[in-house]
């Protein structure tokens, strides 16, 4: 294999790697991949406007994120069932994360236990990203766990009610526990590193929830069956139910509208995500990029900067990052990116994606003439009419 110089290089890597059944559960959408397709187009929509002959000798990509110095305003995301691109994946992001000196979110339907990550990140900033089952003794046991952890920050999921329609996890028969299939078998054939890795490791396991859900008898299967429950009630006021359990700065990540992202604030958010899951869930909503404006000026009228505002969806370069930060955001969620490294290369190839997001915003800075993360500001991007598509 020639040296990965980019996030895509990676994704191709993964691709090869991976079994067809765990490549699509990683890279799909939902539906007709309407949203899927809109997160990546809508950054070429917006163009540069660089300044030049200023001194960009010395550049800094780093930003404060709730108090906390992060190394970019870059965030590892939140994703489920890590452990099918690798074995201990969770822990080997969330290594990477913190060697790269950014946060790393850890899933509710991870496939390591939370306690083991924070030990492989003895001092990393670790968020936990929680998704509220109908039995709320759940939420409420991996809220405490992930405190008594050190955990710093709740990043509520709310566009998850249930799940969307991924048609490529139908024809694969995806569903955990994973069951033997004739089709999984000829998968498996073709793709021999990784069914070995899978033979020697087990298949992955959503430890994380099985561990709240308390000791009983084929934890396992009971802790996927209730991945599938959660809480179709959940609604504004329970933000005050997860205030009594949480002291940390909560996020609301699954925002879209400007309604939403001012009841998440009015209800005591610290923080939102403007995201559609990565094109997911809802498929034919508008890319998160294309909503962030609208959002940024209505927040920054009603409360000034009092609730940061993420975006993800699609970031595979630094230049998005900026954009993004150029119109407003704090930070982003990096989703796929980092998960394309650890499929293809584990730890190494997890840390050579974020070296290379790193790599790419510092010199878009430097090019842009702002050398400081704070000077990226709406005069360094202009929509450019359409929406360009590659
Ligand atoms: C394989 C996969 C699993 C995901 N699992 C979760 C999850 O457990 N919780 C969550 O809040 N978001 C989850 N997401 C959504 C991501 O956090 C993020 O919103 C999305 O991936 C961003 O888009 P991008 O992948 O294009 O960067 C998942 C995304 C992917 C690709």
């Amino acid at each position: 294999m020639t040296t990965p110089a980019s996030v895509d290089d990676y994704r191709s890597a993964a691709r090869c790697r991976l079994s067809r059944l765990a490549f699509d559960y990683l890279e799909g959408g939902a539906e007709d991949g309407l949203t899927l397709k809109r997160n990546r187009d809508a950054w070429g929509a917006w163009c540069f406007r660089p300044r030049v002959m200023t001194d960009v000798s010395e550049c800094s990509t780093a930003t404060t994120l709730f108090g906390r110095t992060a190394a970019a305003p870059m965030v590892v995301g939140p994703t489920g069932l890590n452990g099918l691109f690798w074995p201990h994946a969770d822990e080997l992001l969330a290594q990477a994360a913190a060697a790269a000196g950014l946060p790393f979110a850890l899933s509710t339907a991870s496939t390591s236990l939370l306690e083991d990550v924070r030990a492989a990140a003895p001092h990393g900033d670790l968020w936990l990203q929680l998704y509220v089952q109908q039995n709320r003794a759940i939420a409420e046991d991996m809220m405490r766990r992930a405190s008594d952890a050190g955990f710093s920050t709740l990043m509520l999921t709310v566009d998850t009610p249930v799940h969307g329609n991924r048609d490529h996890d139908v024809r694969n028969g995806f569903k955990l526990p994973l069951r033997l299939s004739g089709r999984l078998v000829a998968d498996c054939v073709r793709h021999p590193g990784w069914t070995w890795q899978m033979v020697r490791h087990g298949s992955p396991q959503l430890k994380n929830l099985a561990r709240s859900v308390g000791e009983r008898a084929n934890l396992n299967r009971h802790a996927a069956m209730l991945s599938r429950q959660m809480d179709l009630t959940l609604g504004w006021r329970d933000l005050d139910w997860i205030r009594r359990h949480w002291r940390g700065p909560v996020i609301v990540k699954g925002i879209q509208t400007v309604d939403d992202a001012r009841l998440a604030r009015e209800h005591g958010a610290d923080g939102i995500v403007v995201s559609n899951h990565g094109g997911r869930q809802l498929d034919g909503a508008f890319a998160p990029l294309e909503l962030l404006p609208m959002v940024i000026d209505a927040m920054m009228d009603e409360v000034g900067d009092a609730l940061a505002v993420f975006i993800d969806g699609g970031v595979r370069r630094g230049a998005h990052v900026a954009k993004a930060i150029a119109l407003g955001a704090s930070g982003v969620l990096l989703g796929r990116a980092p998960l394309y490294g650890v499929a293809a290369r584990g730890l190494h190839g997890a840390s050579h994606v974020l070296e290379i997001l790193l790599k790419e915003l510092r010199t878009t800075q430097q090019l842009l003439g702002c050398v400081q993360v704070a000077q990226l500001g709406r005069h360094c991007v202009e929509f450019a009419g359409t929406i360009v598509r590659d």
